[in-house]
């Protein structure tokens, strides 16, 4: 059984160096104490820094870099460790209960995802990634040879495959429009879909937020316009959950998928699918299936019918949901657009090209600059290896800055502070 000790012993006996050491794992399962309540109110900055120290991540850490992964924290990790410890006795009551989910409805895992989100628990499927969810659309998705998707230039490449397989092995068309770099509002990207719309158009499939831009896409709108056209839409929001308010039913869109190992810092192998209901679960095949998987009466729980799947991932799910719903969502949101906001406007002070769109509605927790002559590859290696900073973006001179609520203003102002550096040393600036 993992406990504890094994834990501890397992690292020691590899010998891993920080930050997969022993001191790493004792300091994972330390609790700290969270932010007192009412300290938001009284000292905003305490109150973040105090939220800092619930993630394993090195103080002098700066990790603007949370597009690609989140960190789980403390209590993420302590409830993951906690279930292995339980479940692994294999002590459950019922003669028929084992470790193990992906064979029934599974509320418990469902329905407080379902409830941040805004949707039922009957619309929401467990998965473990949105890399399987997007597969479960464009593999399920029914669809004629000559049937097109319409998608922006700017999806994720687990966004793209699901599609171009499909048009591989089954001729369906993949259509594509241009995303303005940068929109300037909700409606030019509007008018680009609708432009590219055409009779053999069947579903619209597009990021809620862009993984190259952090634009926000209007998503309400875009699923308006959808259902007006009699036309399916599908959302890739990988970035979403957990970055910012979403209601899902509010929205309106057909089909929505993400992962929650991102912002809402919740264990790797954590996704979802939402279907909005009937007339769409009928047009979309489950692709992973075992027994079960053709009753309807299931609604989305159909398509968490794939087998063995982890109890502990999904009691770490449930951990970071209760601390970002502890926090508030709209609080979240807040801190994400006020961060983002000012490194935003310290990098066009420093003759940036904003690729996120300047108005700040369009944009949230991600921040995307260009910054020519700067090889972004090079500074993202600089500031990594001498500086503890992590950053990501494209080539030649892409950076893609994220903002989790936990970094401080301090944080932000040494990565400029380092970005100015590594100019100076450059000749550039
Ligand atoms: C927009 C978007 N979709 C899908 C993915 C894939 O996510 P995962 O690796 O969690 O499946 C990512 C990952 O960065 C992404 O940014």
């Amino acid at each position: 059984m993992l406990n504890r000790r094994s834990l501890l012993a397992t690292a020691t006996a590899a010998g891993l160096a920080a930050p997969f050491g022993r001191e790493a794992f004792a300091a994972a399962l330390t609790p700290v104490a969270m932010p007192a309540p009412g300290l938001y109110e009284t000292n905003e900055d305490a109150y973040w820094a105090g939220l800092r120290k619930q993630f394993l991540m090195p103080a002098d850490l700066v990790n603007l870099n949370n597009g690609t992964v989140g960190s789980s924290p403390r209590p993420v990790l302590k409830a993951v460790f906690d279930s292995y410890e339980l479940t692994e006795q294999m002590m459950q009551d019922a003669p028929e209960d084992y470790p193990i989910w992906g064979y029934g409805p599974w509320p418990e895992f469902r329905k407080p995802f379902a409830d941040l989100m805004g949707a039922r628990v009957d619309q929401i499927a467990m998965v473990r990634n949105c890399t399987e969810a997007n597969s479960f659309v464009g593999n399920g998705f029914e669809m004629k040879p000559g049937d097109e998707v319409l998608m922006s230039d700017e999806e994720h490449g687990s966004g793209i495959a699901p599609w171009e397989l499909r048009a591989k092995r089954y001729g369906i068309v993949i259509k594509t429009f241009a995303m303005p770099k940068p929109p300037k509002s909700p409606d030019e990207i509007l008018n680009r879909i609708n432009d590219a719309i055409t009779p053999r158009t069947k579903i619209i499939f597009v990021s809620h937020i862009s993984t190259n831009t952090g634009v926000v896409l209007p998503a309400k709108q875009i699923s308006a316009l959808a259902r007006s056209k009699g036309i399916v839409s599908a959302f890739d929001g990988a970035h979403a959950a957990g970055m910012m308010k979403v209601d899902l039913n509010d929205i309106g869109c057909d089909l929505y998928t993400g992962s929650m190992h991102k912002w809402l810092f919740a264990p790797k192998g954590t996704g979802f699918l939402y279907l909005r209901d009937d007339s769409i679960i009928n047009r979309v095949w489950p692709t992973t299936v075992t027994h079960s998987w053709d009753d309807l009466t299931l609604k989305a729980g159909r398509y968490q019918q794939f087998g063995s799947s982890n109890i502990p991932t999904m009691m770490g799910l449930n951990a970071s949901i209760a601390l970002a719903q502890s926090i508030g969502i709209e609080r979240i949101e807040k801190r994400h657009r006020q961060m983002a906001d000012y490194l935003h406007a310290e990098m066009m002070k420093r003759g940036a090209e904003s690729w996120t769109s300047p108005d700040p509605a369009m944009r949230c927790g991600i921040t995307t600059v260009n910054v020519p002559p700067v090889s972004r590859m090079e500074l993202e290696t600089w500031l990594w290896k001498n500086h503890k900073i992590r950053i990501r973006g494209g080539e030649p001179s892409k950076l893609r800055l994220s903002t989790p609520y936990y970094l401080s203003k301090a944080d932000l102002d040494r990565f400029l502070e380092k970005f100015d550096a590594f100019r100076k040393m450059k000749g550039i600036a």
